[in-house]
């Protein structure tokens, strides 16, 4: 019954909303320019929605969460599991803790031109990570695993850099990344990584 009539009240609501635009004089040609306007930004929102559900596009938060207080007790992100890792299908996937004032491991090498993943964790306040000339930026929120994945097209020394004031040392915060040329950069080993049991571990 309380449905109804808020719905009778938002529809005459409504109605009487059209009713008094279509009574304002509009002129022929800035009506045909509110139309041109309105059907752009309609195209712009429909090419992001069907991109955001064709392509999985998504936050790096991903609402992925993962008990920050306990990384070390998880498989994943335990510190003999940080660093650049190959997959068991072959991808590149890199995993970094954020912490007051560094990312761990404090140096990685990647190869350039190849796609890679990475996943980073806090392990106490909220962090950020840019690298610049490069399009990786992201925050890094305790609780959650940030995801990004990327290529980086030249071959070069980069900073990795926080983004998001996280205390005194916040300007000190960094890691090296060196990219590599493609033929020259030296595979780590295959580790197989239980993803569940990292992710359940921080739920426990
Ligand atoms: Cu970490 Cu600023």
């Amino acid at each position: 019954m309380e449905k109804d009539s808020i719905l009778r009240e938002v529809t005459l609501w409504l109605r009487d909303f059209c009713d008094q635009f279509r009574s304002v004089h509009v002129d022929h040609l800035e009506r045909k320019w509110i139309n041109i306007a309105l059907l752009t930004i309609a195209l712009l929102v429909g090419i992001i929605t069907i991109d955001a559900f064709l392509h999985s596009v998504n936050p790096p938060g991903r609402v992925e969460t993962i008990d920050s207080a306990k990384l070390h007790l998880s498989k994943e992100f335990a510190e003999s599991n940080l660093g650049v890792q190959i997959d068991e299908k072959g991808e590149i996937v890199v995993r970094m803790v954020a912490g007051r004032y560094s990312f761990f491991p404090k140096h990685i090498s990647v190869p350039a031109e190849t796609k890679m993943t990475f996943r980073w964790v806090s392990m106490d306040v909220l962090h950020g990570v840019h690298i610049p000339m490069t399009n990786m930026s992201t925050m890094i929120v305790p609780g959650y695993v940030a995801q990004i994945t990327t290529s980086f097209p030249k071959p070069g020394e980069y900073p990795m850099l926080c983004n998001e004031y996280c205390g005194l040392g916040h300007n000190h915060m960094w890691s090296n990344v060196s990219v590599i040329a493609k033929e020259d950069w030296v595979k780590p080993e295959i580790v197989k990584v239980n993803k569940e049991a990292g992710k359940g571990a921080g739920d426990e």
